[in-house]
């Protein structure tokens, strides 16, 4: 018998507990704060933003399933325990979520929306001839599962695309490849729609700031939905205010949710999201946590497991 301990603030976890019960009917899914006791038995942990110290408590958990992609809200907490695989969300729903994000994103930089918008609020009919999808040089930080189902969903509209990564990534049509920090300046210089989809790590944090930011070309806009540790977001509003950047749709912030008296609510030419990018959805998420579960219990190795030493 499989028992899933399911941690999740503020939502309920009953649609939870029916889509893992709807792949399995024979899995226990307890539910915090009625996790039992450690000695009750082995049990998978399922956990969103866990509160620090919980994880170690618990030293009958033989894994943790991260409830999104990102893992930043596990390694905050100084007890996470080291000795059990940690994985990554990598369902089909998040991809199609971050595929449809990004692509609507996209296209409303390239055909000016927020300029539209501000127009609109004016009543001013002044139009915006945008210019044609291959001639608009879009690149995607990070091409790792996000990234990929991202240009893949882009593809179609014909953009000149790149992407850069940590690695080498093996040479793909339609797609200009960039890895390593040595070519992230000549990727820069080549974009004029960037596309933040980066984990956050000690590398990733305040990459971009107002130097790297600068290296992008005049007019080009940011969107970041990755996490909010990647921009100084000082710097970029420098760069939008003065008009040296088009626009910019933020999804993720240093802190969130963006602190209300924040300066960039006002900006016109930016787009500010609740971090709704791509959500973790139940039935895909269930189908997922169980058929990794299986995997472990077959002593083969999980799907995404995280890397402590990289960080993602
Ligand atoms: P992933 O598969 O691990 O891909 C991460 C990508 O980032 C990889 O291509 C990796 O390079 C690259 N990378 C990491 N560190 C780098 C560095 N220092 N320099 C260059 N490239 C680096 O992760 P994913 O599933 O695509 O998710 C990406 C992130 O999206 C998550 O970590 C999470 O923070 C965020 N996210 C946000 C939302 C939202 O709603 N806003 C939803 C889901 C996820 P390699 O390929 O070489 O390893
Ligand atoms: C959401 O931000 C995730 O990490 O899945």
């Amino acid at each position: 018998m499989t028992r899933i301990l399911f941690y999740l603030q503020d939502y309920s976890h009953d649609i939870w507990r029916e889509a893992i019960k709807r792949v399995d009917p024979s899995v226990e899914f307890r539910s915090f704060p009625d996790w039992g006791s450690p000695d009750d038995g082995p049990a998978y942990a399922f956990v969103w933003e866990p509160e620090p110290g919980l994880l170690a408590r618990y030293t009958n958990i033989k894994a943790i399933f991260s409830l999104g992609a990102g893992i930043d809200h596990l390694t905050r907490d100084p007890d996470l325990p080291k000795n059990v695989p940690i994985i990554r969300m990598g369902d089909d729903g998040l991809k199609e979520g971050m595929a449809e994000f990004v692509a609507m994103s996209v296209l409303m930089h390239h055909r000016g929306m927020p300029q539209l918008m501000a127009k609109q609020r004016n009543r001013d009919w002044g139009r915006y001839f945008a210019s044609a999808a291959k001639d608009v040089r879009v690149g995607i930080l990070g091409y790792g599962a996000l990234g990929q189902v991202s240009a893949a969903a882009l593809k179609p509209f014909g953009y000149d695309l790149a992407a850069w990564s940590r690695t080498q990534k093996p040479a793909e049509e339609g797609i200009t490849l960039y890895h390593g920090a040595e070519n992230l300046n000549e990727f820069l210089a080549r974009t004029d729609i960037l596309v933040g989809l980066l984990p956050s790590t000690k590398e990733t944090a305040g990459l971009l700031d107002f130097d790297r930011l600068s290296l992008l070309p005049e007019g080009a806009s940011v969107i970041n939905a990755g996490r909010g540790s990647l921009i100084v977001l000082d710097d970029l509003m420098a760069l939008l205010n003065s008009g040296y950047l088009r626009g910019a749709t933020l999804d993720v912030f240093p802190e969130e949710p963006l602190p209300k008296d924040h300066a960039l609510w006002g900006l016109d030419n930016v787009l500010i999201t609740p971090h709704i990018a791509a959500i973790t959805r139940p039935d895909t998420a269930a189908e997922y946590v169980l058929r990794n579960i299986e995997k472990l219990e077959r002593d083969e190795t999980a799907e995404n497991v995280l890397d402590l030493t990289r960080g993602y």
